[in-house]
């Protein structure tokens, strides 16, 4: 039997009329907040503390977004001309119009093409710039293997290699990746007498060698300890820096010891080393000692490690050598392994009494020099823990830094 509306007030049914006003109000609001897909992020209230802007009101749009910016396809796969490609992403980016309200209204349009060319699953805007290298006065001071970022961003994506797989996991990864991943098969040839990396059917192995390394990497790192049982890896010594680091192997290798390392090459005739140690999961970045600051701030490594790393430590007066002073700890290590320590030819000679005038200068004492049972030695140095040394020096060179030459800022400082 229906209810009339004039029954329900007649018989004064007046809970159920509210019940179902207030229903009727909650179905609105539910609408209301479902048709509204605006975010909004806010400054006031208790975000204050972490919130730079002025209130912001971010509109996407309602077409689906981009699954992701790594849309990245293997040409291989698909039977679709490039062309047809890029046709095809940029259908897709349609949707990645964004609308910022509060600054002015900018409509930002991010357009993503596959990167083109023969350096295209290899490239990096900042040291592939081949322009920039070009005009370079001197590559003397591998100024060529410093960033140089272009002027336009770029916006494309790189295509995958061909083959790619979801890498190795960790642990595994240390000791081999899939050869598809980074498909650069020069270092095995060119390593092979050491044993840096070895091809093995599908994967890259890692046996754990090196330059220096010639009974292998775990070898070597007892070795050091044993050198200067001051050292203790994962006790004093945590934070380790590895200056031109190959494969990474030292690094990979003192995680078994509580020592967490960075481990920084350039981009160079060592083909894709950083992407090897990447893919490796050890963690690594294109750097180089050249004219520049390194991107680390003072006082932090507990010890530095160079094996054979090609850099010219005593050149220009040392100022490779200041840099390590300034971003190593007090009292903490270098650890140089190169043929001016443990060779008598003249040129190693030369280059050992000129480290031995540098680091002297610098107050760095010898605290070990040897040589292993295969012939491979390397010498400790400490840098002090006071500025007593500094001051009895005769002569104030290399200068203390004054304040205003301790810039925090990590890039393009000289
Ligand atoms: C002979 S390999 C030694 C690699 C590794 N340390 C080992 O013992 O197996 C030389 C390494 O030094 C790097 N290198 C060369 N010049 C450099 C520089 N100016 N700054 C940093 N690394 C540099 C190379 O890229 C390479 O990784």
């Amino acid at each position: 039997m229906a209810i009339s509306i004039e029954t329900l007030f007649k018989e004064r049914k007046f809970p159920f009329i509210f019940t179902f006003l207030i229903l009727l109000f909650c179905v609105m609001i539910l609408l209301y907040a479902n048709n509204n897909n605006t975010i909004t992020i806010s400054t006031s209230s208790t975000l204050d503390t972490i919130g730079f802007y002025p209130d912001v009101k971010v509109q996407e749009q309602q077409q689906p977004l981009n699954p992701s910016p790594f849309v990245l396809q293997d040409s291989s796969s698909s039977t679709k001309s490039p062309k047809e490609k890029e046709q095809e992403l940029l259908q897709k980016n349609k949707g990645l119009l964004k609308k910022v309200e509060g600054f002015g209204n900018v409509d930002v349009k991010i357009d993503w093409k596959l990167c083109k060319g023969v350096v295209a699953v290899d490239y990096i805007p900042c040291l592939d710039n081949l322009k920039a290298i070009k005009a370079l006065r001197s590559r003397r001071h591998m100024e060529h293997r410093e960033r140089h970022c272009p002027d336009s961003r770029s916006r494309c994506l790189l295509p995958l290699p061909k083959g790619y797989k979801v890498p190795v996991l960790w642990p595994k990864s240390r000791d081999m990746i899939w050869y598809d991943n980074v498909p650069h098969p020069k270092l095995v040839e060119y390593k092979k007498e050491q044993n840096w990396v070895v091809k093995s059917g599908e994967y890259l192995v890692f046996p754990g060698g090196g330059t220096q390394f010639k009974e292998g990497v775990t070898h070597y790192i007892n070795f050091i300890e044993e050198t200067l049982p001051t050292i203790q890896w994962g006790k004093n010594i945590r934070v380790v820096l590895d200056a031109g680091c190959g494969v990474a192997s030292f690094g990979g290798y003192l995680l078994d010891k509580n020592v967490i390392t960075m481990s920084f090459a350039p981009k160079d005739e060592h083909e894709a080393q950083i992407q090897f140690a990447l893919e490796r999961g050890i963690p690594s970045t294109l750097s180089v000692i050249g004219t520049q600051k390194l991107t680390f701030p003072d006082n932090g490594f507990d010890l530095i490690h160079c094996a054979r790393c090609r850099v010219h430590w005593d050149a220009d007066g040392g100022k490779p050598l200041f840099e390590l002073n300034r971003i190593l700890r007090p009292g903490g290590f270098f650890v140089w392994s190169a043929t001016p320590v443990y060779r008598d030819d003249e040129r190693d000679q030369k280059v050992w009494n000129a480290m031995v005038t540098v680091t002297k200068a610098m107050c760095w004492n010898v605290v070990a020099k040897t040589v292993d049972s295969s012939g491979i030695g390397l010498v400790i140095y400490q840098k002090p823990t006071s500025i007593s040394c500094y001051e009895k020096r005769k002569e104030n060179n290399p200068p203390l830094c004054t304040y205003n030459d301790r810039k925090n800022s990590s890039w393009y400082l000289i």
